[in-house]
């Protein structure tokens, strides 16, 4: 957690950012980006469904401050949406509200996640409602809930960092919810978040069992081996469970779950914003860090 918030607090400095616009390929943003285009997302989906993944795609974008990068974002999922129908593609998208302008228009917010929520529905498809820093938690569940209302195939991403999200997903499971649990990836401070990894991975068995037993659809979206060992010791009934992992990370463990019979939903995530979702990946990890400094030294350029 310490090393997260350090590594967090500088890469969104925007110094930081300037360089990382600059060098952008060069840092290995290939490796968790799947491009910047809606093409690009496609094709990387239409790849992960030849080998027999689900995937759900994620148009990059967040702290969206304008009426017009709200509009946009709009438009690009309603593209997406219709090309994934077109192409065939196997899986559905992700969002996230602030970049359909939570932190400034809540009411605009809920009319684009309606607005896409709908644009899903008639391309056979549907949302997960990604989950953002615990100042957005309950603005997010408000929306979450009352979307859900009219479109119940919607999904939610909890966090099991958070103090909270025991009582949250008490008051929102039941026979066919759907949530992806996972673990969490802000700098959350103590008093609002678990500190300790084994808190927060024994809060992510909690919530599951508590969920599961709920009759509601689960998204085990982790690559911990030993959280995906226990959620298959669960003998969860075919049909309430996925797995879910993000782009390009344990390509090894993806497969191998997926060789062994269980869904398996690949998250990719496309577009020009990649920054922030890049920088938390590199905070997960210390390897990551000297992975991008050593691509940055050596002048390879990584995709
Ligand atoms: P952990 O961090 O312990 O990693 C377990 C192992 O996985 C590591 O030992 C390593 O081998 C590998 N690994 C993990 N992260 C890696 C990385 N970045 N690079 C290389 N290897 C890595 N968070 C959030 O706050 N809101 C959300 O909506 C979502 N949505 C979401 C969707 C999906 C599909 C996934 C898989 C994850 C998220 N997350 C998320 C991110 C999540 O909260 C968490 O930060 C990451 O999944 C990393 O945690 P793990 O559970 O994988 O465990």
């Amino acid at each position: 957690m310490l090393y997260r918030r350090v590594v967090l607090s500088l890469l969104e400095h925007p110094a930081a950012r300037t360089i990382a616009r600059r060098y952008g390929p060069a840092l290995g943003v290939g490796r968790f980006v799947a491009g910047e285009t809606v093409e690009e997302g496609l094709e990387a989906a239409r790849r992960l469904n030849e080998k027999g993944f689900l995937v759900t795609l994620d148009y990059l974008g967040e702290a969206v401050r304008e009426g017009r990068g709200v509009e946009e974002a709009v438009l690009t999922y309603r593209t997406l949406l219709s090309s994934l129908r077109r192409a065939g593609v196997r899986g559905d998208v992700s969002l996230k509200l602030t970049q359909l302008g939570l932190a400034f228009a809540p009411d605009r917010a809920e009319g684009a996640v309606r607005e896409i929520a709908g644009a899903a529905r008639e391309a056979g498809t549907s949302v997960w409602i990604d989950m953002e820093s615990s100042a957005y938690t309950e603005g997010i569940l408000g929306i979450y809930r009352r979307v859900r209302a009219a479109y119940p195939e919607t999904g939610v991403a909890l966090q099991a960092y958070l103090l909270r999200t025991e009582s949250d997903l008490r008051s929102l499971t039941g026979p066919g919810v759907r949530v992806r649990i996972c673990k969490g990836a802000y700098a959350e401070p103590p008093g609002v978040a678990y500190q300790r990894r084994e808190e927060v991975e024994e809060n992510f068995r909690r919530l599951l069992v508590l969920h599961l037993r709920a009759g509601g659809y689960a998204a085990v979206a982790t690559h911990d081996e030993n959280l995906i060992r226990y959620a298959l010791s669960l003998q969860p009934e075919a049909g309430s469970l996925e797995f879910q992992m993000l782009y390009g990370v344990r390509t090894d463990l993806q497969e191998s779950l997926l060789h062994r019979g269980y869904p398996v939903r690949i998250y990719i995530p496309f577009g020009r914003e990649w920054y922030l979702y890049f920088a938390r990946r590199v905070a997960e990890r210390p390897a990551n860090l000297t992975f991008v400094l050593r691509q940055l030294l050596s002048g390879r350029g990584g995709g």
